[in-house]
């Protein structure tokens, strides 16, 4: 076969022919497509990026059709139910699953970072404590970049690690924080000998009225929902994350940075919407004229659809298996049932068969949350712990890729062509009267 493309240019007759590489054609390619010599060449127009790959990697593959997800080509599914969080951390990070040598080394690398300065402590207890968590969260990542000025050596492979280490070591620290500081708690530091998720819940619930939930099959439901949110490739957060460390930003800013798009209730603020959602309908009988609702385009059904998935997300599929494990220890929360119905609904009903709209990761991991005593505030913050791992190995892949250079889209200019200034805007015209007038 053949592996090129050939594009007529009707304005010209000219012909061109492309390589493809992977199903793509370089959009650099188009450049050559002119009508005179002098012209800049053609470009694609391609708002939100609906079909254009910003990278190659190796991190994550999903195939929207079937419902598949795999990091490093193990399936979610597998991993979820075989592996700790900090295994596949590893795996996502390095590439391969840890031997048990590299476990060890890579626990005791990130416990040796789970800790905070005094001042980033202080900088916290500055927020008001009707502070939403991920404000917080956004703006204390940022603020770790002033203690770590080696982070800004972003070329060199043991600066990154180290940052990675850092971050993966002290978010989970930032998010427990948070949440105590919005209840009027004091800190907790974190356990050495605790697991990764157990310590987060460590953390949160020591000394409170929630001390109960410190319990390991909660944590480890934790562990398997953070699994199942490390990374999901080239997203709104993860594309920011790239976005901004192209510039050479220091990981924590991009970080940061990745942190802000996460929370945007159409990415990873669509659990806390979720349960808004869910609290709204209320009941079983108000279904059907939310549903009515949705499909006269008033409003959204939160938690169903997806860019890539045009399937069932199969990330909700085990969150809803997890959610049963959380039930039998905290009780149920009868909201996973509204949902369930929810679901029936809608995957019954022709809008959502047609624009195949099924539940995503976000439907049902509020749920599960809220059984574990978590506020709805906290849930994007419970999104962005794990997310950060799949961030820094995307992070790590574009510094360490030739190819990458500063992103930079280019765009389509629709605005004015040149026109003079009015001449009331001659330099020093403008009289004191008038700008008074003017506010
Ligand atoms: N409820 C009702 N209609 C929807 C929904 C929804 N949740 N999602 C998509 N549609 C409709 C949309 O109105 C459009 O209809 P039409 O063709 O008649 O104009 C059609 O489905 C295609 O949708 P789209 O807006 O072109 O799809 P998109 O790929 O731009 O948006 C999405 C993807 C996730 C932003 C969107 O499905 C959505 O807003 N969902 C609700 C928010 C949500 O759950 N977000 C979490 C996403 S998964 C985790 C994450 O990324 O963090």
């Amino acid at each position: 076969m053949d592996n090129t493309v050939t594009v007529t240019d009707n304005r010209t007759e000219k012909q061109y022919t492309f390589p493809v590489t992977h199903d793509t054609i370089r959009a650099m390619d188009l450049r050559k497509i002119k009508v005179n010599p002098d012209d800049f060449g053609m470009m694609s127009y391609d708002p939100a990026f609906m079909n254009t790959a910003s990278c190659q990697s190796k991190i994550t593959f999903i195939d929207g059709d079937k419902g598949i997800l795999r990091y490093r080509g193990y399936d979610i599914a597998d991993l979820a139910e075989h592996c700790t969080f900090p295994q596949v951390a590893y795996l996502v990070i390095h590439g391969e699953l840890p031997t048990p040598e590299q476990e060890a080394e890579w626990l005791a690398a990130i416990r040796i970072h789970m800790g905070i300065f005094e001042n980033i402590k202080k900088f916290m207890e500055g927020f008001r404590y009707d502070a939403h968590p991920m404000g917080m969260l956004v703006s204390t990542i940022a603020a770790l970049s002033t203690f770590y000025p080696d982070a800004k050596n972003v070329r060199s492979h043991e600066n990154q690690m180290h940052s990675i280490h850092r971050i993966i070591g002290k978010i989970p620290i930032i998010a427990a924080y948070g949440y105590r500081h919005s209840k009027g708690l004091d800190y907790i530091a974190p356990e050495q000998n605790l697991g990764y998720a157990e310590n987060f819940m460590h953390m949160m619930w020591d000394r409170s009225p929630l001390q109960h939930l410190k319990h390991p099959v909660l944590a480890r439901a934790l562990d398997v929902l953070f699994i199942l949110h490390i990374d999901h490739e080239q997203n709104c957060s993860t594309n920011a994350m790239r976005a901004v460390g192209s510039s050479e930003a220091d990981p924590f800013l991009s970080t940061a940075a990745a942190a802000a798009a996460l929370a945007g209730p159409l990415h990873g603020g669509a659990n806390e919407a979720v349960l808004k959602m869910l609290d709204e309908i209320g009941s079983k009988e108000n279904i059907p004229a939310f549903i009515k609702g949705v499909k006269e385009g008033k409003e959204k059904l939160m938690g169903f659809g997806h860019r890539v998935y045009k399937n069932y997300d199969p990330r909700a599929r085990m969150i809803k298996k997890t959610a049963e494990s959380v039930f039998e220890i905290t009780g149920r929360n009868k909201k996973i049932d509204l949902a369930m119905e929810l679901e029936r609904i809608a995957l019954s009903d022709d809008y959502f068969i047609s624009r195949k709209l099924y539940p995503n990761v976000d439907f049902y991991s509020g749920i599960i949350y809220e059984a574990m005593g978590l506020e709805p505030k906290m849930f994007t913050v419970l999104f962005a712990i794990p997310r950060a791992v799949g961030w820094l190995a995307q992070w790590q892949e574009l510094i360490n890729d030739p190819e990458q250079k500063i992103a930079r889209p280019r765009q389509v200019y629709i605005g004015y062509d040149q026109r003079p200034l009015p001449d009331s805007y001659t330099y020093g015209a403008r009289t004191e009267e008038a700008l008074v007038s003017t506010h």
